[in-house]
């Protein structure tokens, strides 16, 4: 296939970024999306010019850095899967790409296709910790029952792999979906119930310290979290944040 590419190139945080062409010739339907991004930098680097930066680690869905805006989706075109794990056969022979980073005031471009995405370890680490003892003598894990619908729903709200792509997709760059999902993981489960109302109340303080949106209800960030994160997660964050408040 050849396929023309439009990425969005940018110095450093406050340059000015431009989308800049390229085009790739011989592109293979079973190249995965990044690979077709490191032939782009092999033949970059081949003619003496600077590489595209694009952040990447696992390359299997698992580590939430492939952060890419492709042609205007956070992670393109498929469903429920990451930037990293898109395959070229999803395009075809001819098509145009335009690749930006995530757009957000709270994920700032560190430099072409890289953000920043601190604010979200900031929230993370606003949530604190849970009471439980992990040294000397930890409790066996099957010690406290737990109905499997309650395990089900913080396993899969635990399942969040932090990519930001809900905020991308928001129009009100709003990280809610994420927020929710790291509040339910423990506000679903006995061994969160502990520090459950300072820890919505700091995780959200955080988030809103951050400068991410409001949430509208527009579910767009639900669309397009390749983890399915379930909008049913904000519901329960506000109903923990405002159970929070009236205690205290
Ligand atoms: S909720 Fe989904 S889209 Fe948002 S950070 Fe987590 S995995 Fe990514
Ligand atoms: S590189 Fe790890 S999720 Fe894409």
């Amino acid at each position: 296939m050849k396929i023309y590419l439009k990425v969005w190139r940018q110095k450093d945080a406050s340059a000015k970024g431009e989308l800049v062409d390229y085009t790739m010739e011989s592109v293979e339907g079973d190249m995965s999306f990044l690979e077709m991004l490191d032939i782009l930098n092999e033949d970059l680097i081949a003619k003496g010019e600077i590489p595209v930066e694009f952040d990447h680690d696992c390359r299997e869905g698992i580590c939430g850095t492939c952060s890419l805006q492709i042609n205007g989706r956070p992670h393109g075109p498929d469903r429920l899967i990451t930037a990293c794990q898109l395959h070229m056969r999803s395009f075809k022979d001819g098509d145009t790409i335009v690749i930006e980073p995530f757009r957000a005031k709270a994920f700032p471009v560190v430099k072409d296709l890289i953000v920043d995405r601190t604010s979200f370890e900031r929230i993370q680490q606003a949530g604190g910790f849970i009471s439980v003892n992990t040294s000397g003598q930890p409790v066996d894990a099957n010690a406290i029952p737990i109905e499997k619908e309650f395990a089900d729903k913080a396993f899969n709200a635990a399942t969040c792999i932090g990519c930001g792509a809900c905020v991308a997709a928001c129009k009100n760059a709003s990280a809610m979906l994420f927020t929710s999902a790291k509040v339910s993981q423990f506000a679903l489960l006995p061994q969160g119930k502990v520090e459950a109302v300072e820890r919505v109340q700091n995780m959200v303080r955080q988030m809103d310290l951050e400068g991410f949106g409001n949430c509208t209800n527009t579910g767009a960030c639900e669309i397009e979290c390749p983890k399915g994160i379930s909008l049913e997660n904000i519901a329960r964050m506000n109903r923990e944040y405002l159970s929070a408040s009236l205690k205290g």
